[in-house]
C-alpha cells in the first residue's frame, strides 16, 4: 500500500483546481502549458496558454511561424530563450516525427528545452507513464515529508527526491499523481504557513512532528545580484526612432532597446557620448525620467530614459530607424513595454 500516494491522489480529486490543460491530454497542449507555468504563476499562465493556442493551434502553425510573432505571444514573460526554444523544437517534431509528439521520455528529453521536468509532465500527463515530474513544489513537499536536509539545487537533493518519488507515483494515473503533487504543495504545503491542521499527510510529515516546517527545503546562500546602471535615449525625428535588437551573450537576447551608457555606478545620462558632435542633428532633450528600478533573476537595473528630438537621425553602430507606429508590433523587454506605454498614456491624455 502506498498511503500518500493514495492520499494525494484522494486530496486532488477532491480539491484540483480547474485548469484549461487538465481537459486534454494532447502533448502539444500539455507541453506549452508547462513551458508557461516555467515561467509564471498559474493566473497569469491561463491568459498566456489561450493566447499561445489561439495564435498557434498546433504544432504545425507554431512550427511555420516566424519567430518574432513567437517572441511577441511570449512578451511579458521573459526568459525569451523558452518562446525560442519551443519554436526550434515545433520544427524538430514536425521534421523528425511528422508532427506526432515522441511518447518516450528518452526521446522527450532531446527535445529543445525540454528538461526531465517537462519530460515527466508530457509522459504522465499525456501518455499516462510513471515519470515525476519534480519542481520546486514538490522539492518543499517531499523534503518536508521525509525530512531530506540536502541543499536545493544540488544534484544529491535531485537524486533522493527522484528515488523516494518513483517508489510513490501509482503506474495508474501517473499524471493525476504528478498534479496533485503541484496543486498539494501550491494549496497546503505552502512556503510560509502551511496548512499542516486540514493536511492529509500530517500523519507522515517529518518535519511537522519535528515542529520545522520551514526548515525545509535547505537554500543554498544566495549570490547578490549584479547592479548594472543604463541610460536609454531616445533619438527620434517625430517620425522614426532609433532601435537595434539585441545580439546573444546578455540579457534580453533577440529583444529590442535603444542606444544606451552603461556604467557600473549611478551616473547621469550623457548621449552625447553616442553622437559625433559636428553632426548638424539639432538635438533638443525633450525629457529625461526617474531612475526606474527593475529587478532580474541575477541583476538589478536601474535605467532612465532620456527623449532627444532630432532633426536627423544620428548614425550610431547597430541600430536603425524604425516607423514610431511599428514599434508595438516588436518584442521588447517588459521594462521598455512598460515605459512606452506610460508614455503613450501621458502623450494621448497631454493631447486632449
Ligand atoms: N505548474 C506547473 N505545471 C502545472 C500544472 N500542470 N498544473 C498546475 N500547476 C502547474
Amino acid at each position: 500500500m502506498n498511503k500518500i500516494g493514495d492520499e494525494l491522489i484522494r486530496w486532488y480529486r477532491e480539491n484540483k483546481r480547474d485548469l484549461p490543460w487538465r481537459r486534454v491530454h494532447d502533448p502539444y497542449e500539455i507541453w506549452i502549458s508547462e513551458v508557461v507555468l516555467q515561467q509564471t504563476r498559474v493566473t497569469q499562465g491561463i491568459t498566456y496558454y489561450h493566447n499561445f493556442l489561439k495564435k498557434f493551434p498546433n504544432i504545425f502553425t507554431l512550427a511555420e511561424a516566424e519567430t518574432e510573432e513567437v517572441y511577441k505571444i511570449w512578451q511579458g514573460l521573459g526568459y525569451y530563450s523558452r518562446a525560442r526554444n519551443l519554436h526550434q523544437a515545433a520544427k524538430f517534431i514536425v521534421e523528425k516525427y511528422a508532427g506526432s509528439f515522441p511518447d518516450e521520455y528518452a526521446k522527450l528529453l532531446e527535445i529543445k528545452g525540454v528538461g526531465h521536468y517537462i519530460a515527466a509532465a508530457i509522459a504522465s500527463i499525456a501518455f499516462a507513464q510513471p515519470y515525476p515530474a519534480i519542481d520546486g513544489n514538490a522539492y518543499r513537499l517531499f523534503t518536508r515529508l521525509f525530512g531530506i536536509e540536502l541543499k536545493l539545487g544540488s544534484s544529491a537533493l535531485k537524486k533522493e527526491v527522484l528515488r523516494i518519488v518513483s517508489g510513490i507515483i501509482p503506474q495508474k494515473s501517473p499524471g493525476d499523481f504528478n498534479q496533485a503533487v503541484m496543486d498539494f504543495a501550491s494549496i497546503v504545503c505552502t512556503p510560509k504557513s502551511p496548512d499542516c491542521i486540514n493536511c492529509p499527510l500530517s500523519g507522515y510529515c517529518f518535519a511537522l512532528s519535528n515542529n520545522r516546517q520551514t526548515d525545509f527545503p535547505v537554500k543554498p546562500l544566495k549570490r547578490k545580484p549584479k547592479d548594472r546602471f543604463i541610460n536609454y535615449y531616445l533619438f527620434s525625428d517625430g517620425k522614426k526612432l532609433l532601435i537595434r535588437k539585441r545580439k546573444s551573450g546578455d540579457i534580453w537576447e533577440n529583444l529590442y532597446d535603444f542606444p544606451n551608457t552603461e556604467s557600473s555606478n549611478a551616473e547621469q545620462p550623457r548621449f552625447y557620448d553616442l553622437v559625433s558632435e559636428n553632426h548638424p542633428c539639432g538635438y533638443t532633450v525633450k525629457f529625461v525620467s526617474e531612475i526606474i528600478r527593475h529587478q532580474l533573476t541575477h541583476q538589478t537595473l536601474f535605467v532612465t530614459f532620456s527623449e532627444i528630438g532630432c532633426n536627423i537621425l544620428p548614425k550610431i553602430e547597430d541600430f536603425h530607424a524604425e516607423s514610431l507606429k511599428h514599434l508595438g508590433n516588436l518584442p521588447w523587454p517588459r521594462l521598455i513595454t512598460r515605459y512606452l506605454e506610460k508614455r503613450d498614456k501621458e502623450q494621448s491624455t497631454a493631447n486632449y
